[in-house]
C-alpha cells in the first residue's frame, strides 16, 4: 500500500535531504515558522504529516479547516483530523486535534456540516451541532484481505468544533463489499430539503440522502463510463455554480490518483445537473481543475458567506508527497480559491480566483517590461506578481537564484502553456518529482489577459486568463529565488505589479 511504500522510500531514497533539516529545526524556528522551505502565506501544520483538507465549513465568522493528520511522524500513518480556523482564509489559528482513530479504524477524509435545524438531535436549534462525516479505515480488515474495511462514521461537536463525540451507532453507512469506499462529502440540498452525501467507490461516485445525517438511503451512482480512470477515485464534491448568464449547473469533482494530466494525483470535474437523486452530464472531454502537479483532494466549503463557492486543496502529489525535503512538517494547503463558472462555445468551465487581499502585502511596486527583461533583483520568494499579456504571443516568466530556475511559458506557436521545474532547486529526492516539463494545451488568441503569480518559499501558483488556466507546483530552491525575468514577443501592460508579501505567521 502507498503509505508503506512511502515509508520505505523515505528510509532508502532520501535520508540526507530529510534528516539534516530535522537536526536544525529547533523550538524557536517552530514558533516562528522559519525553517527552510516553510510556507509563509499558506497553511501548514507546525509539525508532522498532513494530507487532504477535511470538514470545510464556515460557522460563526470562522472558516474551519480540518485535515488528514498524523501527529507522530512526517510520513503518512494512522489518520487523525487536525484542526485550524481562520476569519479570512489567510491567517490561521491552530486548534487541538479534533478526531482520533478508534476501534473502528483510522479517520480518513470527509466533510462537516452545521445542523442548524437539529435534524440529528445532536444539538439544539439554539446550539446547533457541527457534524463531521468521515471514512473509517479498518487496518485489521485490510490486513486480513477483506474488501469491506472502509465504512462511513459520524461525530458531532456542540462547541464550534473544539471537542467531539463520536456517534454511538457508528458506522452509519456499511460497506457493500467495495474495496475503495470513502471520502463522504455531505451538504444540505435546499430543493429536496434533505442531506445529500456523495462518496467514491473505486471507479465511480455514489449518492445517498438522509433526513437526519444518521440514516442514509442509496440513490444512484455516476462515473463508470465517464472521465479519467487512470487511478482510483477519491475525495468527491458536488455543488452548484451559476454561469455569468445566470444558468445554474452542478459540478461533480473527483480527485484521481494516479492518472493526472502531468502525472500522479490530480482533480477532474464534470459539469452537469443534479435533481436530488441523480447526477447527469453530457460532457465529452476530460476537465482538470489544475494543470500543475500539486493540487489534490480539493473540496469546497459548506455555508460560505454570500453563497460563495470556495475551494481548498492539498498542495502535494502522492507521487512524492512523503519524501519532500521539509522538516519537521510535511505538506501545505493551496491558497483558497473562489470558483465561478463560464461558458464558451457552449462549453462550461470553472474559473478560479485566489482568495487574498492587501492585508498580505508588505510592499508594492510597479515595474515595466524593460526593467524585468533581463532579470531584476527582487524578493520573489515571497511575492505576488500581476500583469497583462497577449494570449496570442510567446511569453516567458522566470523566477531564479544564481543557479536554480523555475520557468513558466506561454508557447503560442505550439498552443501550449508549459511549466519547467526541472532545474528549480532540490529535485532529486524523488525521480517522480520532475521527470519532464508540464504541458497544458490552449487556444492562442490575440487578447490581453491577466496573469497572476503567487510565489512562496516552496510553491508557485499561477493563474492565467483570470483563473481559467491554473498551475500549482511545489518547488524547493536551496536558496530563495532572488530574480524575476519576464520576456514577451507580444504586447504587455505598462504596469507589472510586484508585491512582496508578509508572513502570516510572523507579520500581522
Ligand atoms: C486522498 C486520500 C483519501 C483518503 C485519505 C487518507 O489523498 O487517499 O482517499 O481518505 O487520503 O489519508
Amino acid at each position: 500500500m502507498r503509505p508503506l511504500l512511502g515509508l520505505l522510500a523515505l528510509l532508502f531514497v532520501a535520508p540526507i535531504a530529510c534528516i539534516e533539516p530535522l537536526i536544525k529545526a529547533d523550538t524557536d524556528s517552530l514558533k516562528t515558522y522559519s525553517e527552510p522551505f516553510r510556507p509563509q502565506f499558506h497553511f501548514s501544520p507546525k509539525a508532522h504529516w498532513m494530507n487532504d483538507p477535511n470538514g470545510l465549513v464556515f460557522q460563526g465568522g470562522r472558516y474551519h479547516l480540518f485535515y488528514q493528520y498524523y501527529p507522530d511522524s512526517t510520513v503518512w500513518g494512522p489518520m487523525h483530523w487536525g484542526h485550524a480556523t481562520s476569519k479570512d482564509l489567510l491567517y490561521w489559528t491552530h486548534q487541538p486535534i479534533a478526531l482520533y482513530p478508534d476501534s473502528l479504524g483510522y479517520i480518513f477524509s470527509g466533510s462537516a456540516v452545521m445542523d442548524y435545524q437539529n435534524t440529528s438531535g445532536f444539538g439544539t436549534e439554539e446550539h446547533p451541532a457541527m457534524v463531521a462525516v468521515y471514512t473509517y479505515h479498518n487496518m485489521e480488515g485490510e490486513r486480513s484481505g477483506r474488501n469491506d474495511y472502509q465504512t462511513q462514521g459520524i461525530a458531532y461537536s456542540v462547541d464550534q468544533g473544539q471537542t467531539w463525540e463520536k456517534y454511538i451507532g457508528n458506522p452509519v453507512i456499511d460497506n457493500p463489499g467495495i474495496k475503495d469506499f470513502r471520502d463522504p462529502k455531505v451538504f444540505w440540498h435546499e430543493s429536496s430539503q434533505s442531506w445529500i452525501l456523495v462518496l467514491v467507490a473505486g471507479d465511480h461516485a455514489r449518492f445517498y440522502r438522509s433526513d437526519n445525517l444518521i440514516d442514509w438511503t442509496f440513490l444512484s451512482s455516476f462515473g463508470q463510463d465517464f472521465g479519467a480512470h487512470g487511478g482510483v477515485w477519491e475525495c468527491p464534491d458536488l455543488y452548484p455554480l451559476s454561469t455569468d448568464q445566470g444558468e445554474q449547473k452542478w459540478v461533480l469533482s473527483v480527485s484521481i490518483n494516479p492518472g493526472g494530466p502531468n502525472g500522479g494525483s490530480a482533480t477532474q470535474y464534470f459539469v452537469g445537473d443534479f435533481d436530488g437523486t441523480q447526477f447527469t452530464s453530457d460532457q465529452k472531454d476530460i476537465k482538470w481543475l489544475d494543470y500543475g502537479r500539486d493540487n489534490y483532494a480539493g473540496v469546497t466549503y459548506n455555508d460560505a458567506p454570500d453563497d460563495q463557492r470556495i475551494l481548498l486543496g492539498w498542495m502535494s502529489n502522492w507521487d512524492y508527497a512523503q519524501v519532500t525535503p521539509t522538516m519537521p512538517w510535511r505538506s501545505a494547503m493551496t491558497l483558497a480559491k473562489r470558483l465561478d463558472m463560464k461558458v464558451e462555445n457552449s462549453d462550461y468551465y470553472i474559473v478560479q480566483h485566489p482568495v487574498w487581499d492587501s492585508t498580505l502585502i508588505k510592499h508594492s511596486s510597479t515595474l515595466n517590461i524593460a526593467e524585468v527583461n533581463d532579470g531584476l533583483i527582487l524578493p520573489v520568494s515571497k511575492s505576488h506578481i500581476e500583469f497583462e499579456v497577449d494570449l496570442g504571443a510567446n511569453t516567458t516568466l522566470e523566477l531564479f537564484n544564481s543557479n536554480e530556475r523555475f520557468i513558466f511559458s506561454i508557447d503560442a506557436d505550439n498552443a501550449q502553456m508549459i511549466i519547467d521545474r526541472r532545474g528549480s532547486g532540490a529535485v532529486d529526492f524523488s525521480e517522480q518529482f520532475s521527470p519532464g516539463i508540464q504541458v497544458k494545451n490552449y487556444t492562442p488568441e490575440q487578447r490581453m489577459t491577466k496573469v497572476e503569480v503567487f510565489s512562496d518559499a516552496s510553491s508557485i501558483e499561477i493563474f492565467v486568463d483570470s483563473g481559467r488556466h491554473v498551475f500549482t507546483n511545489q518547488v524547493f530552491p536551496t536558496q530563495p529565488y532572488t530574480h524575476l525575468k519576464i520576456t514577451t514577443e507580444g504586447l504587455i501592460s505598462d504596469k507589472i505589479i510586484f508585491s512582496e508579501l508578509k508572513s502570516i505567521w510572523n507579520e500581522q
